[in-house]
C-alpha cells in the first residue's frame, strides 16, 4: 500500500511514564500541577494517534508473563472511558473497533494450550483482552516461540513467524 502513512512510537527509547494519583485526579477533573500539564498533552497525542489509526503494529516481547511495563504504560493511555470504551447498563463497550491490530510476539519459551506453561501465559491472552475490551473483535498475532531455546530453536521460530508476518491477508 503505497500511500499509507507510518507514524512509528519507540515505547523504549522514548518512555511514557506510569499513571499516578495525580494523572487520575486530573481525570476527575482536578486542576493539574504545570508538570503534569505536559504529560497530559502528551497522553491525548497518544490516545489520539491510536483512535486515528487505521492499522496498530505493536511489538511484544513476553517479560515475566506478560507485556514489558513500557507497553503497559501505553495501554493505560488508550484503554480511556469515554473514548476507547464506555460502561453502560449492558456492561463494557468498545468505542475503537474501527481498525485493524497486528501483534508481532516473541516468547524465551512455549506456551501452547498442549504445554506445561499454558497457565503462565498472559501476553496473548492479555492483548486480546485488551483489544476486544476497545472493540477491536480479532486482533491478529504473529510469534516467535523458543527464542531462548537454542540457536536452532531461535532460527526456526524467526523463519515461522517471518513466513507468518508474509501471509496476513494485504488489507
Ligand atoms: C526481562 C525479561 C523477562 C523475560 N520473561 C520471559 C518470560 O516470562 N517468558 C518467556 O518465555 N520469555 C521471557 N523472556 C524472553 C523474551 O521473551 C525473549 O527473549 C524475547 O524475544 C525478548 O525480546 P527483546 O530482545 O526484544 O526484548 C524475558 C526476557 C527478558 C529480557
Amino acid at each position: 500500500m503505497p500511500n499509507l502513512e507510518i507514524v512509528y512510537r519507540d515505547l523504549t527509547a522514548t518512555p511514557l511514564s506510569h499513571l499516578t494519583g495525580s494523572h487520575l485526579a486530573a481525570a476527575q477533573g482536578a486542576e493539574p500541577a504545570a508538570e503534569l500539564r505536559e504529560d497530559l498533552a502528551l497522553s491525548q497525542g497518544v490516545l489520539d494517534e491510536f483512535l486515528a489509526a487505521d492499522i496498530v503494529v505493536l511489538g511484544a516481547p513476553m517479560y515475566n508473563f506478560t507485556v514489558p511495563s513500557q507497553l503497559k504504560a501505553w495501554i493505560d493511555r488508550i484503554v480511556v472511558a469515554g473514548k476507547t470504551f464506555s460502561y453502560g447498563a449492558q456492561g463494557a463497550k468498545g468505542l475503537a473497533g474501527n481498525k485493524r491490530v497486528i501483534v508481532a510476539m516473541s516468547r524465551g519459551g512455549f506456551y501452547g494450550a498442549d504445554t506445561p506453561s499454558a497457565l503462565g501465559e498472559h501476553l496473548e491472552t492479555y492483548l486480546r483482552w485488551v483489544f476486544g475490551f476497545v472493540g477491536v473483535a480479532n486482533p491478529e498475532f504473529i510469534s516467535a516461540d523458543g527464542i531462548q531455546a537454542g540457536p536452532g530453536q531461535r532460527e526456526k521460530a524467526l523463519a515461522t513467524a517471518l513466513q507468518a508476518v508474509t501471509d496476513l491477508r494485504a488489507a
